[in-house]
């Protein structure tokens, strides 16, 4: 089949990797792509919410199957775009439908979807513009940390953790009176969660769905997590205590009342779920949602997929995911994120990238932000690329991983050397 993936980042570069291995993969193309993704599959010059440059090139080229990476073009609604038009609608889109979308477009509606569904989160109201003095009442009946999150999509940043009564009192005036725009018009408060997180992430047909290998995250930009947060600096597969009984509670309170409770609510939603969850006292509970794979995660996880994603993809197309078989590889896989300095604050562009080619075969090299210029590969985001590996256990994969990043060159790399220390 020909193929169509959207996005132009790690995780799609790592997405592409693993969908070129299908048999059944006559072509695929990513688009827009990076300079990485390039190497595995066609990139095309159609960015992921030009809706009708997409649908050109899906009809003109006999696309098969569209796979969206990032959350963007399904929050905006690419789904039913698809199933709106006479031609598209026989074309498989996998991710949720804008309704489904609105799990991460939305926090307040995801919190509500939780609350309607018994799934455990923690305890939150939330606060438009006209109720500020409800909403500092409020703040003065929690205890501090306290946690302040917009409402609407905010590229990561839109989660503030303060440590004062007085800085959270000041910092949610400024949300609801316009800090994020429209995106913090509404402001949800929540109680502070103390534990590890960790990442799971389902592929779901509406009614069924598969449990694809856990992952934890490193979001802090400093070593010892300290420091700003960022989009994600590296990932760890598998996570030691997401182990047989934590997976069982994860799946039994949080993911199947969550497919269950979008078919109840008639809410479409074919593809990926990212469960970002805490474990608090050996309980696990939810923190966010989102729709799509998670960055850095899916440098990981797609290493420990030993089935045939596009297999899988056809099920969740067809709704017969339940007969399609998912199996792991028992190795652990990480990666390592190696970043512009300066980042997630301003950074520069355009420097370019060697050594590439010096890493080891037991590391794959994801590219993030990456363009070719002039037949040299250079930096063009603050994420840069990923250096993922296999190992037998998760000090192998490491020591693999830091070797590769300590090969490959740029002007001002920077990368965390602590990624899984803490596991
Ligand atoms: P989110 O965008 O909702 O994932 O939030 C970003 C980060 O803020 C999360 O990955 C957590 O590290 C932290 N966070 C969000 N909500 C809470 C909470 N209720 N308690 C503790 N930490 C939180
Ligand atoms: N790594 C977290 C995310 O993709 O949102």
């Amino acid at each position: 089949m020909k193929l169509l993936l959207l996005g132009s980042g790690g995780r799609e570069h790592a997405m592409a990797w693993k969908i070129a291995q299908s048999p059944k993969i006559e072509k695929l193309y990513v688009a827009p792509g990076n300079a990485g993704t390039s190497n595995v599959a066609e990139n095309v010059a159609i960015k992921g919410d030009d809706f009708d440059g997409i649908r050109r090139f899906v009809l003109e080229n006999d696309i098969n199957m569209v796979v969206v990476g990032p959350e963007d073009p399904l929050v905006k609604g690419i789904y039913d775009y698809f199933q709106q038009d006479e031609e598209l609608k026989k074309i498989p889109v996998i991710g949720p439908s804008k309704a489904g979308a609105v799990l991460e477009g939305s926090k307040e509606f995801a919190k509500g979807f939780m609350q309607r569904h018994g799934i455990p989160t923690a305890g939150y109201r939330s606060f438009t513009g006209g109720q500020l003095e409800e909403g500092l009442a409020y703040l003065e009946t929690l205890q501090a940390p306290y946690v302040l999150k917009a409402d609407g999509l905010c590229a990561g940043k839109g989660v503030l953790i303060l440590d004062t009564l007085a800085e959270a009192k000041k910092e949610l005036a400024e949300m609801l009176g316009g800090m994020f725009g429209n995106a913090s018009s509404t402001v949800v408060i929540e109680e502070f969660l103390s534990g590890i997180e960790c990442s799971v992430f389902v592929l779901t047909d509406g009614k069924n769905y598969k449990i694809l290998p856990e992952a934890k995250d490193y979001k802090r930009i400093g070593e010892g997590d300290t420091g700003l947060n960022t989009g994600g600096m590296g990932s760890v597969s598998p996570v030691p205590f997401a182990d047989k009984a934590w997976m069982q509670k994860v799946e039994e309170r949080i993911i199947r009342p969550t497919v269950e409770g979008l078919a109840s609510e008639g809410i479409v939603y074919k593809g990926f779920i990212f469960f970002g969850l805490i474990n608090v006292k050996g309980e696990p509970m939810v923190i966010e949602y989102n729709v799509r794979m998670g960055d850095p995660e899916t440098e990981s996880v797609m290493l420990r997929i030993k089935s045939d994603l596009v297999d899988l993809f056809e099920g969740v197309a067809a709704g017969n995911l339940d007969e399609k078989t998912l199996e792991f590889d028992s190795r652990a896989a990480v990666c390592v994120m190696l970043v512009s300095g300066g980042y997630p604050e301003a950074y520069d562009k355009g420097y370019a990238i060697t050594g590439i080619g010096d890493v080891n075969p037991e590391s794959i090299v994801f590219h993030a932000g990456t363009v070719m210029q002039e037949g040299q590969v250079v930096t063009a985001g603050g994420r840069v690329i990923a250096v993922s590996s296999y190992g037998t256990d998760k000090a192998e994969a490491l020591a693999r991983s830091f070797e590769g990043a300590k090969k490959i060159q740029f002007e001002k790399k920077y990368f965390r050397s602590d990624i899984g220390a803490d596991l």
